[in-house]
């Protein structure tokens, strides 16, 4: 059978636009043989900029304790940390009022926003699960939140939006940048002015945007942003909160401890002003500066390059799919713009995890199955039973995404090569003889490869 691909265009090479660690690093395939690991899961966790592991390793032996020492390395920890604080205020246009909290990394900051919202917050049911269950969980304890059905179209959306904002008051409107789902989202400047009209302000879920696009608080007029380390080729625990200073500043601490306070008393507490307020307990500095690494890093990219790399295998990834008989590529809006490199799909009536397990075991491909923690956009989609997703980021060569495009063609015409089995809900190789990595460590993937896989959440 001739497979679509056979009659494809020929497509010029795309190299990665940056070094990442790990870009050459081979993974066992069920036949015997090794591959390169082809990383498409950069939306779940992308792999380190070189730049940052060099920084990592210049600053290790730096590192002290910081905020709390009298020690020449605690000072020059403490500087690091604050030197870092303001490159990452600096990558996402903060205004100079504008405070930078660092925390563990979205859902942290998510969740330490909605702990100092002062009135009902409105948000749309595309949301990650991050940027959506503290609004009901923390914030709806003390304030209404509202889950606003997306419409078909964007501009029917942004019509709806508008209309909830007349009807009812709200002090924050809080949106995707970019969906960890399609790569898509509402046109920011669209509802920055609808909220701001409103009297509300708007908070951004940038963790899929920042790394991608870059940002900026200053130039959109968002009042919050909030986005990932490990997601931002930083994967060493940080990441930030970026916005208004008066909420936060007033707020309720986020942790209680150690170096959110000035004077406590058995019978009171006098709390620090923010960023310090939020960020109890000793501060993770090599992550703030793996950070700012990766921060001044995709900074200094030529200005589009970013752009232009992702979505050059954006295209090349979706048209690839596009060709496949039976494969369905998952969109919010049919009028939406400029998405960054996230793709889903469903492959015919093949489940997401099969496809998925296929994909490592045959290719050397890591992609993710599942729903993604945006359950609710899943049943939007049509997709609740899941799906797999590629991603892209700066390390990503057309290499990767033609792989990705072949593997599924043969999969679609062949099926799998070797047998696979279901071991308590997930998808893996039925008496894998992959032998493990000679790393330490791996016994647990050794005593079960169905924990290798973990739920598809
Ligand atoms: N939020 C990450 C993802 O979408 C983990 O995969």
């Amino acid at each position: 059978m001739t497979s679509v691909l056979e009659t494809s265009p020929v497509c010029t090479d795309i190299p990665a636009l940056l070094p990442v660690v790990g870009a050459d690093t081979l993974v066992p395939l069920v036949d015997g043989s090794s591959a390169v690991y082809a990383n498409l899961d950069c939306a779940a966790s992308a792999p380190a900029l070189q730049s940052v592991a060099d920084r990592i390793a210049e600053v290790l032996p730096l590192y002290a304790s910081v905020h709390r020492g009298a020690g020449y390395l605690s000072q020059v920890s403490t500087a690091l940390y604050e030197s870092a604080r303001s490159t990452v205020a600096a990558f996402v246009g903060a205004r100079a009022d504008d405070v930078a909290i660092i925390t563990r990394n979205t859902t942290d900051s998510l969740n330490l926003l909605a702990g100092v919202v002062p009135g009902p917050v409105l948000v749309l049911d595309v949301e990650h699960h991050a940027n959506l269950l503290p609004w009901v969980h923390a914030a709806r304890a003390r304030h209404r939140t509202t889950i606003l059905p997306v419409a078909a179209t964007v501009a029917a959306t942004l019509d709806a939006l508008r209309a909830e904002l007349a009807a009812n008051e709200y002090a924050l409107v809080t949106v995707t940048g970019a969906s960890n789902v399609t790569g898509e989202a509402l046109p920011l400047g669209d509802v920055v002015a609808a909220a701001h009209q409103a009297g509300a302000r708007v908070a951004v879920d940038g963790a899929q945007l920042v790394p991608h696009r870059g940002f900026s608080l200053a130039a959109t007029g968002a009042d919050y942003v909030a986005f990932s380390g490990h997601k931002t080729y930083a994967p060493f625990g940080a990441g930030a909160l970026v916005g208004r200073w008066d909420w936060l500043d007033a707020g309720t601490p986020y942790l209680a401890g150690g170096g959110a306070v000035r004077d406590v008393r058995p019978d009171r507490t006098l709390w620090q002003p923010a960023p310090a307020r939020h960020e109890a307990g000793s501060p993770n500095v090599l992550g703030a500066v793996a950070l700012a690494e990766a921060c001044q890093t995709l900074v200094a990219l030529p200005a589009g390059e970013l752009t232009a790399h992702e979505e050059s295998l954006r295209s090349r990834l979706v048209a690839g799919l596009e060709a496949l008989p039976g494969v369905r590529v998952l969109r919010v809006w049919p009028d939406s713009v400029d998405p960054v490199g996230v793709v889903s799909f469903t492959v015919a009536d093949l489940d997401p995890g099969l496809v998925a397990a296929v994909l490592s075991a045959e290719h050397g491909i890591g992609v993710r199955d599942g729903r993604f923690c945006a359950h609710p956009l899943l049943a939007h989609l049509s997709a609740s039973d899941g799906a797999v997703r590629a991603s892209v980021g700066v390390g990503t060569t057309s290499e990767a995404v033609d792989r990705l495009v072949t593997a599924l063609d043969r999969l679609l015409v062949d099926g799998p090569a070797a047998e696979y089995t279901v071991v308590d809900g997930c998808w893996t190789v039925a008496d894998d003889p992959r032998p493990l990595l000679d790393v330490p460590g791996l016994d647990h993937l050794a005593a079960t490869a169905a924990a290798a896989c973990g739920p598809a959440v």
